[in-house]
């Protein structure tokens, strides 16, 4: 068993057992790839107020997402192909985050189906939704997720279209794989991925596959999402759609304070402060920069989140002093399952958590609700506004 002290550990291990094609999937940006640097160089401008002689016994990291209690305030992100990364990915990452006591997102564009990941787990999980044309199918969707008992529907709001990701265009990315000479050459050398995967419940996308008619192409993200995604997604229709669930809704993809009025005006739950990772628009700024103008303007009516750019107990640390009511990972959970299965997930989880319970000790805090803007060193007009 490797010795995993940091989420990079975990990331070399994901980039040699993973099919390079999953690889490049989780680790690609937009276009120039900027906002995809930035989420993770911008957090390191940030820097911590070390205080001392305060007592640090009894510290505690945990609280709650919308009311739900966790043991940190760190959900699994939605992540299209997880299970692609490692056999039936989805299940095991979803049973690795209730142990832990956080929460799970599933995403639409997942291998595992939505009754898949309820069957591996006995608590509430999170389904995010994308929405299509088809609006039969996004109900069908909807009722599913009711019917396995999900706690709350995130709705992802920047993802209408697809921004181009060079990389998936070269290395035809499907689910699963099309076996091209140079993807066989790739998957020769993997070959725990290929037992895992022989041995899969599923290999192509859970929720689509056998409950929808008339695919041009079920096995690629690319052509799904041009084919299906509903283009016309406007504020009228989030609001029907929040009706139709009529649970709690948490609403994610949001990068800019009159959006996010927008979204506390329908009575979102939570928002989520997101560039997808940066794969969207290249050229936005990144969450943890947009963060504070977020929260001026909303912090006091509706649960602000933030994901895109976490790879530590410390940016979690950094986005909930700012003023974050929770945090979300994405490619820290899937370098983990990649690497490890479901123990790379706990690993994962477990290297954020003592990040966090260090830090905040060493910070002179003993709760996540004492986290405040005094903890954190921000160079000066950071949060400001671009003109
Ligand atoms: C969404 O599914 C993505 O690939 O970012």
């Amino acid at each position: 068993m490797p010795v995993i002290t940091n989420i990079n550990d975990l990331k070399r291990l994901y980039q040699r057992r993973v099919p390079r094609m999953f690889y490049d999937y989780a680790e690609s940006g937009s276009w120039t790839e900027q906002t995809f640097r930035e989420n993770t160089s911008d957090f390191d401008q940030i820097r911590l107020r070390q205080r001392v002689a305060v007592d640090m016994t009894g510290r505690s990291t945990a609280t709650q997402m919308i009311g739900e209690d966790v043991a940190m305030p760190v959900a699994l992100a939605p992540v299209g192909l997880t299970g692609m990364q490692h056999a039936d990915g989805e299940m095991k990452a979803a049973k690795a985050a209730e142990d832990f006591g956080v929460p799970f997102t599933l995403s639409t564009m997942s291998i595992n189906s939505i009754e898949d990941v309820a069957s591996a787990t006995t608590k509430p999980f999170w389904f995010q939704l994308y929405t299509m044309k088809d609006t039969d199918y996004v109900s069908r969707l909807i009722q599913r997720a009711k019917d396995a008992k999900c706690s709350a529907l995130v709705i992802t709001l920047d993802l209408q279209i697809l921004g181009q990701r060079h990389k998936d265009l070269k290395n035809g990315l499907s689910a699963p794989p099309k076996l091209t000479p140079s993807t066989l050459l790739n998957l020769a050398t993997k070959w725990g991925w290929l037992a895992g995967m022989a041995r899969a419940h599923r290999r192509e996308f859970g929720n689509i596959v056998g409950h929808v008619e008339g695919i041009s192409d079920a096995s690629s993200l690319g052509a799904w999402t041009a084919e299906q995604f509903d283009p016309s997604l406007d504020w009228g229709k989030i609001e029907k759609l929040m009706n139709e669930w009529g649970g709690k809704v948490i609403l994610k993809g949001i990068l800019d304070a009159e959006d996010a009025k927008m979204a506390a005006k329908l009575g979102a739950d939570a928002i989520v402060v997101s560039n997808h990772g940066g794969r969207q628009l290249d050229g936005a700024l990144s969450s943890i920069r947009m963060l504070p103008e977020i929260l001026d303007a909303v912090g006091d009516q509706v649960e602000v989140h933030l994901d895109s750019g976490i790879r530590s107990g410390q940016d979690v640390l950094k986005a909930m002093a700012m003023g974050a009511k929770g945090t979300y990972i994405g490619r820290a959970f899937v370098y983990g399952l990649g690497a490890m299965g479901q123990a790379g997930v706990t690993s994962a989880l477990e290297v954020i958590h003592k990040e966090l319970d260090t830090t905040m000790a060493l910070c002179g805090e003993r709760s996540i609700d004492g986290l405040n803007r005094d903890n954190l060193l921000v160079p000066q007009g950071f949060g400001g506004r671009w003109a």
